[in-house]
C-alpha cells in the first residue's frame, strides 16, 4: 500500500561552480559570529576553506575555527567544538568538508544552546528545543547530509554509532561546488558512490509501495552505475563530479521515501557496527554489508529483489543481480569483505562484530534481523 507522507525540506541548496561566494551574504541574517568547522586539512588544499573564510569576512562575519574532525566523527570533537562556540558566543555553525564535518556541525548546533553533551540527543535522553543555524560547504559527494536533518556520531567508549534526526538539524544553506570534489582521492570517491547507491537501496527496501518513488530510486542508482565508473577513470572531469554530487544529494533528501513509512536502514546499521570496531570508512562498510544482506533476503523478499535487478540490469535472476551489484562496488574499488578492508576475519574479530552489533541493536526498520542472521551475515562478510 502507498503510505501517507509529508514532505518538508527547507534547505536552500546552492549548486555549481563558484556558489560559495554567496556563503557570507547568506549568513548575514543569522548574526555576526560564526564557528567554522573543518576536518584534517583537505579543505586547505582544495580552496574550500579559503573561499568560505573570504566570503564570510567580506560579509563582515567574525570567524572562530575548530578543526581536526575525523572521518566517522566522534562525540568528543562535537562537544569540544560546542564548548568553544559557547565561549565565543557564536551565532551560527559553518561546516566546510564532507559528511563527517557537516554531521558534527549539526550536533554542535544543538549542543551550544543546550549546554550539555550532544550525546544525550543521539541517545534520545534529551530532546532539542532550539539549534543554531547550520550552513554547509560540501567537499565530498556521499552522505546527503547537506540536504537532510540527520547526523551520525560515534561514541568509542560506549562502542556505539548512532544516527539521529530532528527537523532543527536541516542546514539553512548548503553550498555544493563540484570543483571542490575534484581533489577527493579514488578510495573516498568510490565510497561516496557506494554510499549514494546504498541510500537509494535503503529507500527501495522501506515499507510502502509508490511506483513513482521506485522510479526515482532506480534513476538515482542508474546515474551511479553509468557515471560512477567513468568518474573513476576520469577523476578530474567536472561534469562527472557534478553528476555524482547531484545524485548523492538526491539519494537522501526525502525523495526516495515518499509513499513509504521510512527506508529500511538495516544495512547501514551493520555498517556502523564495523566503523565503531575498526574505523572502516562508511562507504566501504556498505559495499561489504549490502551484498551479504541481499543474499540473506533473497528467499524472504524475492519479488522486491527481482524487481530491483530487472530495473537496474534487465536481469530476470535475483541472484545474478546481487552479484552484479557487488561487482559494480568492486569495480569502483570498494571492498566486498572484511579481509579486503584490512581486517583479519578470525574467530575473535567475528565475535567482536557480533557483540558490537548486539550493543547497537543492529536491525532494519522493515526487515528485521535476528541473532542467527547476525552470525550468517558475519560469515558472509568475512
Ligand atoms: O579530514 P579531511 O582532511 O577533510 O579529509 C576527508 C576525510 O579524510 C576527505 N575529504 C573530504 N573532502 C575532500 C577530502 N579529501 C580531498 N578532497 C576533498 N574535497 O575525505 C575523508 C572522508 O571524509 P568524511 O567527511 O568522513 O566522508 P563522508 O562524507 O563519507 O562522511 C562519512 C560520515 O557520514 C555519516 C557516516 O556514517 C560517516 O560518519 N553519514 C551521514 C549521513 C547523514 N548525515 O545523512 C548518512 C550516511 O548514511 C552516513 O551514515
Ligand atoms: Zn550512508
Amino acid at each position: 500500500m502507498m503510505e501517507n507522507f509529508v514532505i518538508y525540506n527547507p534547505v536552500k541548496l546552492h549548486f555549481g561552480q563558484g556558489v560559495t561566494e554567496k556563503l557570507g551574504k547568506s549568513a548575514v541574517p543569522f548574526g555576526g559570529r560564526a564557528l567554522l568547522l573543518y576536518g584534517r586539512g583537505s579543505v586547505k588544499d582544495n580552496g574550500a576553506w579559503q573561499q568560505s573564510r573570504d566570503s564570510l569576512e567580506r560579509a563582515g562575519i567574525r570567524v572562530v575555527e575548530y578543526s581536526g574532525i575525523k572521518s566517522n566523527p566522534i562525540v568528543e570533537d562535537a562537544d569540544e567544538a560546542a564548548a568553544l562556540g559557547r565561549r565565543e558566543g557564536v551565532d551560527m555553525v559553518v561546516a566546510v568538508g564532507g559528511g563527517s564535518v557537516l554531521d558534527t556541525a549539526k550536533f554542535v548546533a544543538l549542543a551550544i544552546p543546550a549546554g550539555h553533551s550532544c550525546w544525550h540527543f543521539a541517545t534520545g535522553e534529551k530532546k532539542p528545543v532550539q539549534a543554531l543555524p547550520v550552513l554547509g560547504v560540501l567537499t565530498l559527494a556521499a552522505t546527503g547530509s547537506e540536504m537532510n536533518a540527520v547526523a551520525v556520531i560515534q561514541n568509542d567508549k560506549e562502542k556505539k554509532k548512532i544516527g539521529y534526526g530532528h527537523p532543527l538539524m536541516f542546514p539553512r544553506h548548503s553550498f555544493l561546488d563540484p570543483t571542490f570534489t575534484l581533489s577527493v582521492p579514488a578510495n573516498y570517491t568510490a565510497y561516496g558512490i557506494v554510499d549514494l547507491v546504498a541510500h537509494a537501496l535503503e529507500g527501495w527496501f522501506g515499507e510502502g509501495e509508490a511506483s513513482l518513488t521506485d522510479r526515482f530510486i532506480l534513476s538515482i542508482i542508474r546515474e551511479a552505475l553509468e557515471y560512477g565508473p567513468k568518474l573513476m577513470q576520469s577523476p578530474g572531469d567536472y561534469t562527472l563530479r557534478a553528476k555524482i554530487m547531484h545524485a548523492a544529494t538526491m539519494a537522501l533528501n526525502g525523495l526516495t521515501v515518499q509513499g513509504k513509512k521510512s527506508g529500511d536502514w538495516g544495512v547501514h546499521s551493520i555498517g556502523h557496527a564495523m566503523s565503531v570496531l575498526w574505523d572502516i570508512p562508511h562507504g566501504a562498510s556498505l559495499s561489504i554489508a549490502y551484498p551479504a544482506w541481499l543474499r540473506l533476503q533473497q528467499d524472504r523478499i524475492p519479488g522486491r529483489i527481482h524487481e530491483l535487478g530487472s530495473g537496474l540490469f534487465g536481469s530476470g535472476d535475483a541472484g545474478q543481480s546481487i552479484e552484479q551489484l557487488a561487482s559494480f562496488f568492486h569495480t569502483l574499488g570498494s571492498p566486498l569483505s572484511l579481509s579486503e578492508a584490512g581486517t583479519e576475519p578470525d574467530q575473535k574479530a567475528k565475535q567482536a562484530l557480533f557483540e558490537v552489533m548486539t550493543i547497537n541493536k543492529v536491525d532494519g526498520i522493515h526487515h528485521k534481523l535476528s541473532e542467527d542472521d547476525y552470525r550468517w551475515l558475519i560469515d558472509q562478510m568475512a
